[in-house]
């Protein structure tokens, strides 16, 4: 199901969660909503609802004009065919598992035998045949955000809206249920929008990201793009480590040299992002560097901290252009105070366009 949103605003008094907004969201694919905290995204997938109404601007779903301030159209949440799974459960305490699912399909007054059939089957499909006849109440927290998904795709819905439907859920669980969200994609088809906060959740679950900031957005792509590719530093800095750095860039016989504020060539070939000679901001994440032994040629560094992480180990390296994060595997043992040198391969090193 295709969303577009043109020129979408929302004021509340003098606060502009959303400015002038226009996205064309991917059909049948996950896009994730992904910022800070109150920068619009629970606005932006509310006024998509219809549960909130915005001060301006055009939303189509499939086709259909929802909202449109110019032209008076704003379709209640009932005419908008789409299903909503939100942070709180909002399932019904007193009604059992299958009543819970069943009650949107005897809301459109469908005959029993098919309400039956269909809350049943969708409760197999998230895991929950075991629980149909308990009671709402007698299940886990994820259990119970099981049952508000099956309530939302029982009515098969082809625009899914969701937000922040996991950050209840412990972390083990999560992981889980980002799996199970991405299978019932597949498996469905859906459209689906999903607001969150975090970013690793963003990264885990997206087919693509539009990273948010002040109401407007910042970047979208595929989460490989916005982690190695970020445009701006807002971006390097809100997805994963990112190692920022000011340096020169300089045409040479062997391609483009970059040359730190230290004086040092810190790597010679293709690098990625801003591609004119002349003062930049370099990214390296924290996985890029190699360690090489402290006589080699790079970046002299010595080990501030380490910290184990157990499959990794985070080390803090004092160099001639900073401290500087680093990331290695938890089987490498390196103490406090070891001297080592740091590289990096040109192509895992990106160039922002904006001096530091
Ligand atoms: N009903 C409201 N009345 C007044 N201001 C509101 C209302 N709802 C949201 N806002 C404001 O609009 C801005 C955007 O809020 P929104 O809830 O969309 O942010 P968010 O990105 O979902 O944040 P979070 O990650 O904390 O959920 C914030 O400044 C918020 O305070
Ligand atoms: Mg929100």
């Amino acid at each position: 199901m295709s969303v577009i949103v043109s020129a979408l605003t929302k004021h509340f008094g003098a606060v502009r969660a959303i400015d002038d907004l226009s996205i064309e969201f991917r059909e049948g694919a996950i896009t994730v909503l992904l910022g800070a905290s109150g920068c619009g995204k629970t606005t932006t997938l509310r006024c998509i609802a219809g549960l909130e109404q915005p001060t301006s601007g055009q939303i189509s779903i499939g086709g259909e004009t929802v909202f449109a301030s110019a032209r008076g159209i704003d379709l209640p949440p009932e005419r908008r065919d789409l299903g909503m799974v939100f942070q709180s459960y909002a399932i019904w305490p007193h009604m059992s598992v299958f009543e819970n699912v069943a009650l949107p399909l005897r809301a459109k007054k469908l005959p029993a035998a098919e309400v039956a059939e269909r809350a049943r089957s969708t409760l197999t499909s998230v895991g929950l045949s075991q629980q149909i006849d308990r009671g709402a109440t007698q299940l886990s927290g994820g259990q119970q955000q099981r049952v508000s998904i099956a309530r939302c795709l029982v009515a098969d819905p082809r625009l899914i809206l969701m937000d922040e439907p996991l950050s209840n859920l412990d972390a083990k669980l999560r992981i889980e249920m980002r799996q199970e969200i991405r299978q019932l994609q597949r498996r469905l088809g859906a459209t689906i929008l999903f607001v969150t906060h975090d970013q690793e959740e963003a990264m885990s679950l997206a087919d693509e990201i539009i990273l948010f900031d002040k109401g407007q957005v910042v970047q979208r792509g595929a989460p490989e793009e916005l982690y190695f590719r970020p445009k701006v530093r807002y971006v390097a800095d809100f997805l994963g480590k990112a190692n920022l750095f000011p340096v020169t860039a300089r045409s040479a016989a062997e391609g483009t040299e970059i040359i730190t504020d230290a004086g040092i060539v810190i790597a010679r070939g293709s690098v990625s992002g801003a591609s004119q000679p002349g003062r930049a901001l370099a990214m390296v994440r924290p996985e890029a560097w190699r360690i090489e032994p402290a006589e080699a040629a790079g970046l002299a560094g010595k080990v501030e901290e380490t910290t184990f992480i157990g499959d990794r180990r985070e080390l803090l390296v004092d160099t001639p252009i900073g401290v500087l994060t680093v990331m290695t595997l938890g089987t490498r043992s390196l103490g406090i105070g070891e001297r080592l040198t740091l590289t990096v391969e040109p192509e895992f090193m990106h160039l922002i366009a904006e001096a530091a």
